[in-house]
């Protein structure tokens, strides 16, 4: 085996290589606490494999033993989930799709990957409105668009890459379709968690750009894809009233609203979908990350068209479908989540985290406009350039979280962090401030 002393010099003979410096030890990581192969530190784990490893490492209930007699049966095999069936992934889509989409939301997609993800909820888009308008109206589909935002990030995969317009690094110089980009009207809150004023002004000019939209491809919007609170781009969070809005325009004019929950979605929030959190239903969502089997669910607003996606074959598939290691996985955890009530866990503790940095903001400044909801937690700093010095020191605190949108700290909390874990983090972070704050 490797000495994990050259683990980065040996990887970097054969591929990009510029990852943590770390070398995570499977062995010796566990809960929260992330295990350095390579210098034998433990780091306080907020950053969650981007927010994709949820119930932290060497769980006891992953020890049991029919899991793992099952899991190692399905890594011994790698069946084409899609058109052969096992008793395995039959339990794993019961599971989900009974414990953790809502009752609402009949038709189930599997597929590995959350840019795939997307690209399916996009395809199950553009299909329902081609039967809609008339598919010999739609020219073979190329008239249709899809409605996004600015900030958005949606993956890196054809499709996909129109919408995302994060980093410009992700996207440049690779073909794209020129699909209408809209303002997002990102909330922003004071230290003691008060919306700061002007959201409304800006979510008017969002609809406005929307209206706009509609009116330019009248009859051609396919949907309106969103992400109920934009991760990478920001964790830039909207008021429901304005997810409302955007359910209304969608039936106004007969589009789909597909929110994208890759990085938000299967526990996060502290439910299994944020936007439970906020009231307003969508008709698509993309999962992925935390529910480590990536897919799409959809209401029967998709049932308007009797050969949808869901019902004509081939016209969405992959040959695995997903993976049968992840679903035995994904269902495991979907017991543990339950048994250890780990949603209502993390729904408190980032709660306590957002309070304890609100605190230390006020106390010695330095950050502010935090912000969250259960794992998902993030502050601003004055510039990218602050931020990423203030994420060096607090990995040297032992600390690891990550950048997002221009000038962000997010953390992404395991769901079973404990209180006396985000006091330890609240502590590095304090740590962490630069000396002049400190002082
Ligand atoms: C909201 C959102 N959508 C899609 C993706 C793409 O997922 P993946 O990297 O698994 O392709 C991500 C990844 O960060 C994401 O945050």
């Amino acid at each position: 085996m490797t000495d994990p002393k050259n683990v980065h010099s040996v990887l970097a003979k054969h591929q990009l290589a510029d990852g943590f410096p770390m070398v995570l030890d499977l062995e010796r990581s566990h809960g929260v606490w992330l295990h350095d192969a390579a210098s034998g530190r433990e780091y306080l784990d907020c950053f969650t494999c981007f927010a994709s490893w949820p119930i932290g490492y060497r769980h006891p209930m992953m020890d049991d033993k029919a899991f793992q007699e099952e899991l190692l049966v399905a890594a011994t095999n790698n069946p084409a989930n899609s058109d052969l069936y096992t008793t395995s992934m039959v339990d794993f889509v019961e599971a989900f799709a009974t414990r953790v989409t809502p009752a609402d939301y009949p038709h189930h997609f599997w597929v590995a990957g959350g840019a795939l993800a997307v690209e399916n909820a996009l395809k199950t888009a553009f299909d329902w409105k081609a039967h809609k308008v008339g598919t010999d109206q739609v020219h073979d589909g190329n008239d249709l668009v899809v409605i996004h935002f600015r900030q958005a990030f949606h993956g890196r995969s054809g499709y996909t890459m129109s919408l995302t317009n994060t980093d410009p690094t992700k996207v440049e110089l690779f073909p794209k379709f020129a699909w209408p980009r809209v303002h997002n009207p990102a909330c922003r809150f004071d230290l003691d968690g008060n919306l700061v004023d002007g959201v409304e002004a800006d979510e008017q000019r969002s609809i406005d750009e929307i209206k706009a939209a509609f009116a330019k491809h009248a009859g051609r919007v396919a949907c309106i894809i969103i992400e109920p609170m934009q991760g990478e781009g920001g964790d830039n969070h909207f008021r429901p009233e304005f997810l409302q809005a955007l359910r209304d325009l969608c039936d106004e004019n007969e589009a789909l609203l597909v929110f994208d929950e890759v990085q938000t979605g299967f526990f996060g929030s502290g439910k299994p979908w944020l936007w439970q959190t906020k009231g307003v239903k969508p008709d698509v969502v993309s999962f992925g990350k935390k529910s480590q089997v990536c897919g799409i669910y959809a209401n029967e607003r998709v049932d308007d068209v009797k050969d949808n996606v869901f019902r004509r074959s081939s016209r969405i598939n992959s040959t695995w479908g997903g993976n049968l290691v992840d679903m035995v996985r994904s269902r495991r955890f979907i017991e543990i989540i339950e048994q250890e009530k780990l949603a209502d866990n993390v729904a408190a503790q980032g709660d306590r985290m957002i309070a304890g940095l609100r605190a230390l903001a006020q106390d010695k400044g330095g950050f502010d406009n935090v912000r969250g909801v259960g794992s998902l937690v993030a502050f601003d700093v004055e510039d990218g350039k602050q931020r990423d010095a203030l994420l060096g020191r607090m990995r040297d605190q032992a600390l690891l979280a990550l950048p997002c949108g221009a000038r962000s700290v997010r953390f992404r909390l395991p769901l079973v962090i404990s209180a006396e874990e985000v006091d330890k983090a609240l502590e590095m972070v304090a740590n962490a401030l630069p000396a002049k704050v400190q002082a």
